[in-house]
């Protein structure tokens, strides 16, 4: 079955309160479509607890910088339906610009500390943006779980920030990464990698595993995990490194001495594509 494609704020949030007066569970999915299987993943993981899944597709413009790939993102809309009937999606929920940002729009989430490092520092207003977007579409799809991608890792510690610190009344529910066999954590923005930039990107899954390989023999000193990385990424020629860090779980601050439940955040250049990536550094597959 397709699922009911939905533009309208109104007609979304009076579908979901009306399901729950009947007593079902709503689960929502946000994402900007050019839906993959990572994204599908987080359907299924919402269609495992909830009676109702509602998937929102917006590219959000408030949390491009000017100078980022607002206008290039790819837009899949006919394609993202068909994949979402298979998940056996029961609402799509698409709405327009104009419908997120009427004309006079002028109230925006300003998150915290946890928003100001690594993609804070380096995509300025991004995380104004996702709070702001993510807490629009929580009051127009008022549902009792929200399903989050832990491939954005930052992004997945804001939005829990800001359900605590507004007393949002949503769980959320952060999935793992999905990875293509090679291990390039899968993401809409990898369709622009041509094959030769998509082996150099590769760089960026091996950095971390050797890090993790290394915390394993016993060495956490992260000023030298942090430059091997580095070496790393140089060495199989990614165009530029934003950050490659050790980090708290929580907080992502950097940490002097890794633990195993020390997360590793990358974020770098291949071409004229931005790709980010984080690992546990205790969690090494065998
Ligand atoms: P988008 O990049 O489309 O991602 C939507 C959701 O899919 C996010 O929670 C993201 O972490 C998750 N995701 C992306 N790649 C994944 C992968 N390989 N494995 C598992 N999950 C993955 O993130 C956004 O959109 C936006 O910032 C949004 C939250 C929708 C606000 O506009």
């Amino acid at each position: 079955m397709r699922p009911q494609l939905l533009d309208s704020s109104r007609v979304v949030f009076d579908f979901v309160r009306d399901v729950q007066f009947a007593g079902k569970k709503v689960g929502v999915v946000p994402t900007m479509g050019a839906l993959h299987a990572g994204h599908l993943s987080l359907a299924r993981a919402a269609r495992a607890t909830c009676d109702i899944v509602v998937v929102t597709i917006f590219v959000n413009p408030t949390q491009f910088a000017p100078h980022e790939d607002l206008s290039r993102y790819p837009r899949t809309l006919e394609q993202d339906i068909e994949l979402l009937a298979g998940e056996k999606v029961d609402v799509v929920f698409a709405p327009d610009s104009a419908e997120i940002y009427p004309p006079g729009f002028s109230t925006y989430v300003q998150p915290g500390s946890v928003s100001e490092s690594w993609e804070g520092q380096y995509r300025p207003g991004h995380f104004r943006g996702v709070t702001t977007v993510v807490l629009k579409l929580f009051q127009m799809v008022p549902a009792q779980t929200a399903v989050f991608g832990r491939k954005d890792y930052q992004q997945a510690q804001v939005i829990q920030q800001m359900v605590r610190d507004l007393n949002l009344p949503v769980a959320i529910q952060v999935e793992e990464t999905v990875r293509d066999s090679d291990g390039l954590a899968l993401s809409s923005r990898n369709r622009y990698l041509t094959p030769e930039q998509r082996s150099r990107a590769l760089a960026i899954p091996a950095a971390w595993q050797h890090v993790q390989r290394e915390f394993n023999h016993g060495i956490t000193d992260t000023s030298i995990l942090e430059s091997e990385m580095r070496q790393i990424l140089e060495d199989r020629q990614v165009d530029r490194i934003d950050y490659a860090a050790c980090v708290h779980p929580e907080t992502l601050e950097r940490v002097s001495i890794a633990a195993p439940n020390t997360v590793v955040l990358l974020a770098a250049h291949v071409g004229t594509t931005r790709l980010i990536d984080n690992a546990t550094i205790g969690n090494a597959t065998p």
